[in-house]
């Protein structure tokens, strides 16, 4: 018997959360490794030096934290990954597997459906006041926390004891499409 030949997995394509988004052509079982985010690796150093003359307001990036060495740059020879939209109640994840990201199904996806990941991008002490609007969600969830950002911390209770505790050295990282 003839074997049917199977298309491509997903397309780029406008989408009514920002910009193009990836959109699935076939069902997708939840666990299925969908793409690698590929890209320029490079320091976290020449990530903020190439994009330093970026307007503060505006939140768009092609960058992703690997990890405190290297960040993945998929303006530069990146693939249609860079392309997946944030999402507050996502069909996706991304994970980290020998310093490479990949984007896994969280659940069944049915064709025409929009991926997506949450990008969890972390908060900073320097962050303005208005970070949330600037960072604001359009994913269009029912459960959308407004924010691409990590959900604030509630307050923490005043510890009983004074301990030294260990802190974040150096400044966080703002990177759009990774923790
Ligand atoms: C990796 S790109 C995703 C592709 C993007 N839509 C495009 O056309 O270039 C990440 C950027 O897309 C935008 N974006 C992604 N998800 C979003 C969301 N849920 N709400 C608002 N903007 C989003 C933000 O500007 C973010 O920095
Ligand atoms: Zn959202």
């Amino acid at each position: 018997m003839k074997k049917r030949a199977r298309g491509p997995l997903f397309e780029v394509r406008h989408s009514a959360i920002h910009g193009y988004g990836v959109f699935a052509l076939r069902r997708i079982r939840k666990g299925t490794t969908v793409t690698e985010y590929l890209g320029e690796r490079v320091s976290h150093a020449e990530a903020d030096a190439r994009y330093e003359d970026k307007d503060p307001n505006d939140n768009h990036t092609f960058l992703f934290t690997v990890d405190a060495r290297t960040v993945i740059d998929g303006g530069v020879d990146g693939n249609e990954a860079r392309f997946i939209n944030h999402g507050c109640d996502p069909n996706c994840e991304s994970t980290t597997l020998d310093k490479r990201i990949f984007v896994e199904a969280i659940r069944t996806i049915q064709p025409g459906e929009e991926l997506a990941y949450d990008y969890q991008i972390e908060r900073d002490p320097e962050d303005p006041p208005n970070v949330d609007e600037i960072f604001a969600c359009r994913c269009g969830a029912a459960k959308c926390r407004g924010s691409m950002l990590v959900a604030r911390k509630a307050p923490r209770k005043a510890p009983r004891k004074k301990t030294a505790r260990s802190g974040r050295t150096g400044k966080a990282k703002r990177r759009g499409a990774g923790r």
